[in-house]
């Protein structure tokens, strides 16, 4: 196949360490002599014909911020045919040879069908705090997410203890509780609700009684955004009917975990993926996400990353249930 310009994007939710699998996607595309293009606002900005030479100085100095210097969308638009089209017809117009998008789910998605319809050779590179992509341990932005979040735990967890409360702190994650698991053990949680592993609120409130027995001074429960049976705000109030003898309060750490400079982890995974996306197109590969299996670089078809669920490890469920006694 011709490679000689390919085109870069970032779509749907940012995650920090974006910026760090860009710049190393743009020096590897030029290490290996490639010219490179810039795509604003994901697919928006494919349709709309927002592009921007890129070279190794344009990416100087982003691997230590957050966010995304080419921006972020979620496009209703590229899921019409139409939208695809004019996102295709602007591709040949700045000669893109191969196209590579940094984001989550929907992202793969939209490569999938875009490299079926149109032929372009696509490769995906996870980017979502979620960590809910199938064929990678990690995605990029987890591991600062995650860490971010638990520090906003643990100070939490000072006044809960000085105040004998019960915390429901809610953390991101629509569909999966990756940063909220991590974020239970790590930061020593009585329990956790998950979108993937269903609680009734009368095992958790028994659970949380059993502690008090047991002169625990202090409750926090780390609830998924996209926890089954309501988010943190509606699980307190459905506990608080149970059982008012409990102090209970709600934190929503919300988009606070999105932000910041990525962690060394996420800085790394990053640069490993950027470039072995590079890798990959020169080697000939198309229609697969590159993600990171037990420290080794793996290619996983973007149809069964798309389809397939990372699913939530028992061992780590377990983990809370003994921890917490
Ligand atoms: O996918 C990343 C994520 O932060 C989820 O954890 C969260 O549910 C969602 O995006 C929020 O999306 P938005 O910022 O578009 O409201």
């Amino acid at each position: 196949m011709k490679l000689s310009k390919i085109a870069v994007f970032t779509s749907g939710g940012d995650s920090p360490g974006m910026n760090a699998a860009l710049r190393a996607v743009v020096r590897a595309a030029r290490y290996y002599q490639l010219e490179v293009e810039g795509i604003y606002r994901g697919y928006e900005g494919m349709i709309d014909d927002d592009f921007i030479p890129l070279d190794e100085r344009s990416v100087a100095r982003i691997v230590d911020k957050g966010g995304t210097i080419i921006k972020s969308a979620r496009s209703e638009a590229f899921r019409t045919k139409e939208g695809r089209k004019q996102a295709y017809n602007n591709l040949q117009k700045h000669k893109i040879d191969a196209l590579i998008g940094i984001g989550g789910d929907g992202t793969f998605t939209g490569l999938h069908v875009f490299n079926k319809e149109f032929g372009i050779p696509v490769i995906g590179i996870p980017g979502t705090i979620d960590n809910d992509i199938f064929g990678s341990d990690y995605t990029i932005g987890f591991d600062t997410a995650s860490n971010t979040a638990i520090q906003a735990i643990d100070r939490i967890r000072d006044t809960a203890t000085s105040h004998n409360r019960l915390f429901l702190i809610e953390v991101m994650g629509r569909d999966a509780g990756f940063i909220a698991l991590r974020c239970a053990i790590a930061s020593g949680a009585k329990a956790v609700m998950l979108p993937e592993k269903h609680t009734e609120p009368e095992a958790l409130l028994a659970k949380i009684k059993l502690g008090a027995q047991k002169r625990k001074s202090s409750n926090i429960v780390i609830v998924s955004e996209g926890n089954k049976n309501g988010n943190a705000q509606e699980l307190a109030q459905q506990l608080q009917l149970m059982d008012d003898s409990f102090d209970i309060k709600v934190t929503v750490l919300g988009h606070v975990q999105r932000g910041g400079p990525p962690s060394a982890y996420d800085r790394l995974l990053a640069s490993r993926l950027g470039v072995g996306s590079i890798e990959a197109l020169k080697a000939g590969k198309s229609d697969v996400m590159v993600g990171v299996l037990n420290e080794k670089m793996v290619f996983t078809p973007l149809e069964k990353a798309i389809k397939e669920n990372h699913r939530i490890s028992d061992e780590m469920m377990k983990l809370i249930e003994i921890l917490s006694i």
